[in-house]
């Protein structure tokens, strides 16, 4: 057995592991070490205290994927609970739907039983104040402002990291796959990224492989990059060049906004490899044979970045 995840996901992938060896499914154990991203106060990106849209509302993404079936479930702009990988879970095992959204996603969360929690801390709620109050002329009455321009303008490269990405495999070769994120800071609001979207920042196929991305999601769901990766692997390309055929692909994306992209991903015998357009960056993953997680590099390819706003 074997997990990898986004370096962020160090606090969750023993947990995987452990859940694993329990005899827990590879669901199971991505849940289970995504929960605990999601509840970690110290990332800003994912669940509880994640960085909030331009109008200081936490908006989180999720998705979860069974490569056994090809099935699937995702949420987007989910307010008020801490845990979307858990309701997107739930979307793929209690309705014959994919993908809720908003209101109908927080109705179905609030239907399973899931606890609301106020989703942001003073500390982030201090940030994205001070944002706004150097851009905005009234920051406090934003609510009937035009929005566009302020968005072009507090969002920029630097801002669009986060989120978490886990791939679990068994001993069976069943692999899924799980990515949650609070998305882009001073987002508009409504706006989903690449991680509640299948195809996009997750995919799973135990006949192939499975990828999941970090960055900005716009990039990954104009390339269809998770499942561009399982794609090249499909048409027999080993996992370091469908990786990097993928990480090709965004950066010749055109258009005005163009920032940093990551990728994680395996192929179907468990091997994993880990892709950037930042050099030096590092992902975590973890045996059934190893007392704790190790960390490598990623490889890199360069991505220019572009913001015109
Ligand atoms: N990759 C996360 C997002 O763009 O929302």
């Amino acid at each position: 057995m074997i997990v990898i995840a986004s370096s962020n996901g160090d606090v969750g992938i023993r947990q995987s592991i452990a859940m694993m060896k329990a005899g827990g499914s590879t669901l199971d154990a991505l849940e289970a070490g995504i929960r605990l991203v999601e509840d970690n106060p110290a990332d800003h990106w994912v669940g509880y205290s994640g960085m909030p849209s331009i109008l200081g509302e936490v908006e989180l993404d999720a998705s979860i994927m069974d490569g056994r079936d090809l099935t699937a479930g995702a949420v987007g702009c989910v307010k008020g609970f801490p845990h979307p990988i858990s309701i997107a879970r739930k979307v793929m095992e209690q309705l014959p739907h994919v993908f809720l959204v908003g209101p109908g996603a927080e109705r179905f969360a609030a239907e399973m039983g899931f606890e609301p929690r106020e989703m942001i801390t003073p500390e982030t709620r201090q940030t994205w104040q001070a944002d706004l109050a150097s851009l905005a002329q009234n920051p406090t009455q934003l609510e009937n402002q035009p929005l566009a321009g302020l968005v072009r303008h507090f969002s920029n490269p630097h801002r669009t990291r986060g989120t978490v990405n886990f791939i679990a495999r068994d001993d069976r070769g069943n692999i899924a796959t799980g990515v949650s994120t609070s998305g882009f800071y001073g987002k508009y609001p409504g706006r989903l990224g690449d991680s509640p979207v299948i195809g996009a920042g997750n995919y799973a196929d135990n006949r192939y492989g499975a990828a999941a991305c970090t960055g900005m999601g716009e990039m990954a769901i104009r390339a269809s990059t998770a499942r561009s990766v399982v794609m090249y692997l499909k048409q027999g390309l080993t996992l370091e060049a469908a990786g990097i055929q993928a990480m090709i692909d965004l950066r010749d994306l055109g258009g005005r906004f163009i920032s940093g992209m990551n990728i994680i991903a395996m192929n179907a015998q468990g091997r994993v490899a880990a892709f950037s357009s930042e050099p030096g960056k590092t992902y975590i993953y973890m045996t059934g044979e190893d007392s704790d997680f190790h960390v490598a590099t990623r490889s890199f390819v360069d991505v220019p970045q572009r913001w015109e706003a």
